[in-house]
């Protein structure tokens, strides 16, 4: 497998306590800045129903869905009840030089 650091954005790009969107090759991935100013990836997209996560809310380190309001816990992506019982799938995230940089692989383009 092939595994690449890739620029998703800028960490200001990220308000505190919030998520945005990031697409690439065809994916759509969110990308998460805690209260903390921890930073995280996972798939863009909820389990569920394919709603896009980044327009959820982010509390804590839950981010609940906007569409039927299901919650993963954003650090490790597992699903913490219905309607949503799929875990979302996590990306390992960094900042470099205030960009956050998010591991993915195989599926690149
Ligand atoms: Fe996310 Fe239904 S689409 S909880």
């Amino acid at each position: 497998m092939t595994e690449q650091w890739i620029t998703a954005c800028a960490v200001d790009d990220i308000d505190t306590e919030d998520v945005v969107r990031f697409d690439r090759g065809g994916r759509t991935y969110a990308v998460y800045r805690t209260s903390d100013d921890r930073i995280y990836a996972t798939d863009g997209l909820c389990t569920h129903e394919e709603q896009h996560l980044a327009e959820g809310f982010v509390i804590d380190d839950i981010i609940e869905c906007p569409l039927h309001q299901g919650r993963f816990h954003i650090p490790t992506g597992k699903a913490k009840g219905a309607p949503v019982c799929i875990d979302l799938k996590t990306y390992p995230a960094r900042v470099v030089n205030g960009k956050v940089h998010i591991l993915i692989g195989d599926h690149l383009p």
